[in-house]
């Protein structure tokens, strides 16, 4: 890892170096400063430079929720969120949809470049002869109640794998990164599935190595007996949605792996990471809310008042609204073609209807248009996993398969990057200071506690 930044602005005499730089004058002071401008960007560490005194710590910036603040160099993928463009490593989606496979993106997105012939055979190969999980993982599962949430059961068990592959602790070994990398893309699925079975307690399906990546997985989660026969246009559709979930650049669960992964801990315990942080209802739990929010609205004559609520913040259009994309996901566009080539094989879904004609008056509601939120990735999703028999709480288990070969391909750049370290935020501090003990006898408050700990007020600082 790269040695602390050193770099920092230094005060200026005032004259403007030109080119890309910023002068800035810091008011406190009538100091000038040039910052260095590289790819659009300001290091942060350059505003230490600016002091009042030289013994004061010098500026940060302040960004929560990391809405402007890059954290990394990364040549994976190219989001442009005002024209809607979304290319892995340059190709773009529509392309990869058009033309490619889910395992061939996931290669591309690890390895830098479409595989050869030779060595989408051998990666594929690798992949099918990893898709057997531990026995033991069985036994961790028996723990789970009947109705345990399958991502819940997922993130355990993505974070047990660590336990039973202890030589991935050695993160610079390529042959290790390599066979972490195969195991995560080939267990993922199985793991799913079982969690899937679990949950209807029923017996778990084995890997079918005779089949391809989503035909397996359609087949672990429903075969019964001894005959499962998947229908090649769900399995077709299964694996371009594949392709659509596998990476999208710095989105809050790759953050949560790239931060993890930081502290040098095995890619099983970062990838857990960001299985937990893909859970959440605002990132990968958005498509499960969609159709729980679409079957709450029931039918057609119910979408005004059911905008008016979200337009009096009573509820969120789930499936809309994007933190990058201010116009049509590009993803959604992709998808919504599938739905219906889908229902062709599955019947209809009177929840199309709903969907369909809620993004239309969406669309044509300034409250939405104003606010530039479009479809996104989740707000169609979920109409063809139910399609395919894909119960809701699934959806977002669903979105971590493939999303698994977008986290091991972050986390393999940044083990790369000299330039990456421990993430280690800073912060502002509001708290007290040099307060003192107070023993228990001389506290105030309620002697009746009637439930919990109410946050205190803040207290004016001491000499404040
Ligand atoms: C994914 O980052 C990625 O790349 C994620 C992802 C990926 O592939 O990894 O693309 C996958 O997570 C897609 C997003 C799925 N989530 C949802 O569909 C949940 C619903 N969407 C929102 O909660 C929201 O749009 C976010 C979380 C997606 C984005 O939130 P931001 O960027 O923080 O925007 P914001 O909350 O600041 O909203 C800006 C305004 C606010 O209104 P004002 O307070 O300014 O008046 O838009 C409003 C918000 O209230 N708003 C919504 C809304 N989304 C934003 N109002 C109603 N419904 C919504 N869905």
């Amino acid at each position: 890892m790269a040695t602390e930044q050193k770099t920092e602005a230094a005060a200026t005499d005032g004259t403007s170096a030109g080119g890309d730089s910023l002068t800035v004058t810091d008011n406190r002071t009538g100091e000038s400063y040039e910052l260095e401008i590289t790819d659009g960007t300001v290091r942060a560490m350059d505003l230490r430079g600016i002091k009042v005194n030289e013994d004061d710590f010098g500026l940060m910036t302040y960004d929560p929720a990391f809405t402007n603040t890059a954290n990394c160099r990364s040549a994976i993928t190219y989001v442009d969120g005002e024209a809607g463009i979304l290319q892995h490593r340059g190709i773009p989606i529509e392309q990869l949809c058009e033309h490619s496979t889910y395992l061939e993106v996931a290669y591309l997105l690890g390895f830098g470049e479409l595989p050869t012939q030779s060595q989408l055979d051998r990666w594929t190969f690798d992949v099918i002869h990893h898709t057997f999980a531990h026995e033991d993982i069985k036994k961790l599962n028996e723990g789970f109640r009947h109705d345990a949430h399958p991502m819940g059961m997922l993130l355990a068990s993505v974070g047990a794998l660590s336990t039973f592959y202890p030589d991935a602790k050695r993160i610079d070994d390529p042959e290790e990164r390599y066979m972490a990398a195969i195991r995560l893309i080939a267990k993922v699925p199985t793991l799913a599935a079982f969690a899937y079975r679990h949950s209807l307690g029923l017996p778990y399906v084995y890997p079918d190595n005779e089949l391809n990546y989503s035909e397996n997985f359609l087949s672990m989660l429903f075969k019964m007996e001894n005959t499962y026969e998947p229908d090649p246009r769900l399995a077709k559709a299964l694996d371009v949605l594949f392709i659509l979930h596998a990476d999208h650049e710095q989105n809050c669960s790759t953050a949560a792996v790239r931060s993890v992964g930081s502290s040098q801990v095995d890619p099983y315990s970062a990838v857990a990471a960001g299985v937990a942080a893909l859970y959440g209802p605002l990132h990968g739990g958005a498509n499960e809310a969609v159709l729980r929010m679409l079957h709450e609205i029931e039918k057609v004559e119910n979408i005004p008042d059911f905008l008016e609520g979200v337009k009096n913040r009573e509820e969120r259009l789930m499936g809309f609204g994007h933190r990058v994309y201010k116009n049509y996901d590009p993803r959604a566009r992709i998808i919504k073609k599938h739905v219906e080539e889908v229902l062709e094989a599955t019947g209809d879904n009177p929840l199309l209807d709903i969907a369909t004609e809620l993004e239309k008056r969406a669309l044509d509601d300034d409250f939405f248009t104003s606010r530039k939120l479009y479809p996104n990735v989740d707000f169609y999703s979920g109409l063809i996993y139910e399609a395919m028999g894909i119960p809701a709480d699934m959806f977002t288990v669903v979105f971590a398969i493939p999303r698994t070969s977008g986290w091991i391909a972050q986390w393999m750049e940044m083990n790369g990057d000299p330039e990456q370290k421990i993430a280690r935020p800073r912060q502002i501090y509001t708290g007290d200071r040099d307060e003192d003990y107070v023993p228990i006898a001389d506290r105030e408050g309620p002697e009746k506690i009637t439930g919990p700990p109410a946050r205190r007020p803040k207290r004016p600082r001491r000499g404040a």
